[in-house]
């Protein structure tokens, strides 16, 4: 299996009341000015995930910030790419990762490659999971180890089809063609 995370850009996503909301609010607590930009986003520290579910912010707190220590890491260069974490989260940019927006995700394989909006899946008010990452991410389900040795496949079905079901929605693709594009 091979992933291309892309970029989509002018993609509207509303941030709607979400369930593990404890470090997205100690970010904006301390860091006030980042409220109504992008990176009042799960993505600002949890993608493109580097280890353990993190970006490389997401990371550098965890384990140099002691967890919610922010100016212990304002120096430090998370995701390398030759500006401070603090300098980024001035200029309203991922100090984690190059990621601009809203995440896709593309599953290339024999059927037909399957088009997943991940941020729209997880944010998205029609799509009623709102964050609740343990929809997806939970034992016996999508691992939160990711490379392309992790085949997501034996799962897919069961997952997709079991909540695209349940949520009666016209929009939850249910024929093979509906996802494999
Ligand atoms: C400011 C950075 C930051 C933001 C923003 C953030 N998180 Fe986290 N999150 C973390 C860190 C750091 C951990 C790891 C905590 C630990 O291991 O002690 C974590 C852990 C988690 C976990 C537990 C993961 C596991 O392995 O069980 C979940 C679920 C989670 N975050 C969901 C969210 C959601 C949903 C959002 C958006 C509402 C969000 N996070 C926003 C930093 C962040
Ligand atoms: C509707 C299902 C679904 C939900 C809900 C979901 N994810 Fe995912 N996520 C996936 C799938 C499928 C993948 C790809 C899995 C793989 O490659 O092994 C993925 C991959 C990821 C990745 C790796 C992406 C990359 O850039 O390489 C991260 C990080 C991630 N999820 C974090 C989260 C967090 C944090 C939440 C909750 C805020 C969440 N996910 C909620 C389905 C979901
Ligand atoms: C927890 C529920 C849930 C899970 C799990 C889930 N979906 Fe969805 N998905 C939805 C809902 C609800 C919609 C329709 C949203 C709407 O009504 O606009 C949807 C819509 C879609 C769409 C069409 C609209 C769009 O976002 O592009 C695709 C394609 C899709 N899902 C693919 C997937 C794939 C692939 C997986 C598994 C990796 C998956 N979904 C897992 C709930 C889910
Ligand atoms: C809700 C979305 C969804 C629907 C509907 C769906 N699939 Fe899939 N399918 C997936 C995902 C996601 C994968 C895993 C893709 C990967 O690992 O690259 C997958 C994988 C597959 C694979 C494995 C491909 C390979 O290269 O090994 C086959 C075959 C397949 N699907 C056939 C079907 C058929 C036939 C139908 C209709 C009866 C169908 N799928 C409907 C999402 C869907």
């Amino acid at each position: 299996m091979k992933i291309f995370s892309l970029l989509f850009l002018g993609l509207v996503t509303s941030m709607p009341v979400l369930a593990t909301q404890s470090y997205l609010d100690a970010f904006t607590a301390a860091y006030p000015s980042v409220r109504g930009t992008q990176l009042e986003s799960c993505a600002a520290c949890h993608s493109p995930v580097k280890a353990d579910f993190l970006n490389g912010y997401g990371l550098d707190l965890r384990d140099k910030g002691k967890k919610l220590n922010f100016s212990a890491i304002e120096a430090l260069d998370s995701d390398e790419d030759g500006k401070s974490n603090i300098v980024e989260i001035k200029a309203e940019s991922f100090p984690g990762s190059q990621v601009k927006t809203a995440e896709y995700l593309i599953f290339t394989n024999g059927k037909g490659d399957v088009h997943f909006n991940h941020e729209m899946h997880v944010t998205g008010p029609a799509y009623n999971i709102l964050g609740d990452c343990s929809k997806c991410h939970a034992a016996d389900m999508f691992p939160k180890y990711f490379n392309d040795n992790t085949p997501i496949r034996d799962k897919a079905h069961t997952i997709c089809w079991r909540c695209h079901t349940e949520s009666r929605s016209a929009n939850a693709p249910l024929q093979c063609d509906g996802c494999h594009l």
